[in-house]
């Protein structure tokens, strides 16, 4: 395994594998890794020639009063986990390599960037489609693979990937979880044992919600879900929405396939998770 640290000489060995015929596979995080980047990573080693993972704490994705410089950088711990899970190689730039000081340009996906997190965080997907963009000219891949936790940034990166052209094939993971359905975010280490404790709701929640919605109208079962999350001690709901699978538009009586997506401050970490709700073919209970 190899670690690099320079945009261009990473740009230089992906065109170098290209050009053999290689597939490339990237996995573009921000560290801290755990068993959802090991999932992507495990997808990638499969299905790629080449493994490329980035760990990148992207500045451009993070409000003034975020968690910017508190983000956990394990970075000694992150290259030995990609080394054994068979990673070709770790690009870890530094900030002034990637935006250096004369950086003039951002990507912006109208819409599906300003609603959900994009409401809470202004200029996150900004930020978000901006570094992605920019890695996947560095390291041309033919797959990238996205975690489906981060459910807006998945279909943000879809839409910049159609509507730029980029011949990136993006690859959606579902959701690694904690054995008690805690979904697993670099975040997570921020909670205290009992905010933990008070996060494992989130996901059974949402669960309870997806079972209902198959027979249910989704306002009453929005209304039920926030009514327990709501309940959850040390909580504050940023939002829980239930939208269109494939392109986060609001929903109506037509809705076959939903997402429904929260995010929610257990003390003072913010945590995001999301079900997909499938309608049954059975009457709607009234
Ligand atoms: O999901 C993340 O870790 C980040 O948003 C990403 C996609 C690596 C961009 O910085």
């Amino acid at each position: 395994m190899k670690v690099i640290k320079n945009t261009l000489q990473m740009q230089k060995i992906a065109l170098k594998h290209l050009k053999d015929g290689d597939e490339i596979g990237l996995v573009p995080t921000m560290g801290a890794l755990h068993e959802g980047h090991i999932s992507l990573i495990a997808k990638s080693v499969k299905n790629d020639d080449i493994t490329i993972v980035s760990i990148f704490v992207n500045p451009t994705q993070f409000g003034p009063n975020e968690d910017y410089l508190k983000y956990p950088r394990p970075s000694e711990k992150d290259k030995e986990i990609c080394k054994k899970n068979h990673v070709d190689y770790v690009f870890m730039p530094l900030v002034n390599d990637v935006f250096p000081s004369d950086y003039k340009t951002f990507v912006e996906v109208k819409t599906l960037q300003d609603i959900l997190c994009g409401a809470f965080r202004p200029n996150h997907f900004r930020g978000v489609a901006t570094v992605v963009a920019k890695l996947f000219n560095i390291s041309c891949a033919d797959r990238a693979y996205f975690g489906m936790k981060d459910f807006q940034q998945l279909k943000i990166v879809e839409k910049m990937a159609k509507d730029l052209n980029f011949r990136t094939k993006i690859v959606p993971c579902s959701i690694a979880r904690e054995r008690n359905g805690l979904a697993l975010s670099s975040r997570n280490s921020y909670l205290s044992v009992d905010e933990k404790k008070m996060s494992m709701n989130i996901s059974r929640i949402l669960r309870e919600a997806a079972k209902d919605f198959r027979c249910r109208n989704f306002n009453s079962v929005k209304k039920d879900a926030l009514d327990k999350l709501k309940k959850i001690p040390g909580s504050k709901i940023d939002y829980a929405e239930i939208v269109n699978f494939d392109d986060l538009s609001p929903t109506d009586k037509n809705t076959k396939k939903a997402v429904f997506t929260v995010a929610i401050w257990i003390g003072k970490t913010r945590l995001i998770d999301n079900v997909v709700m499938i309608k049954s073919r059975r009457r709607v209970r009234k």
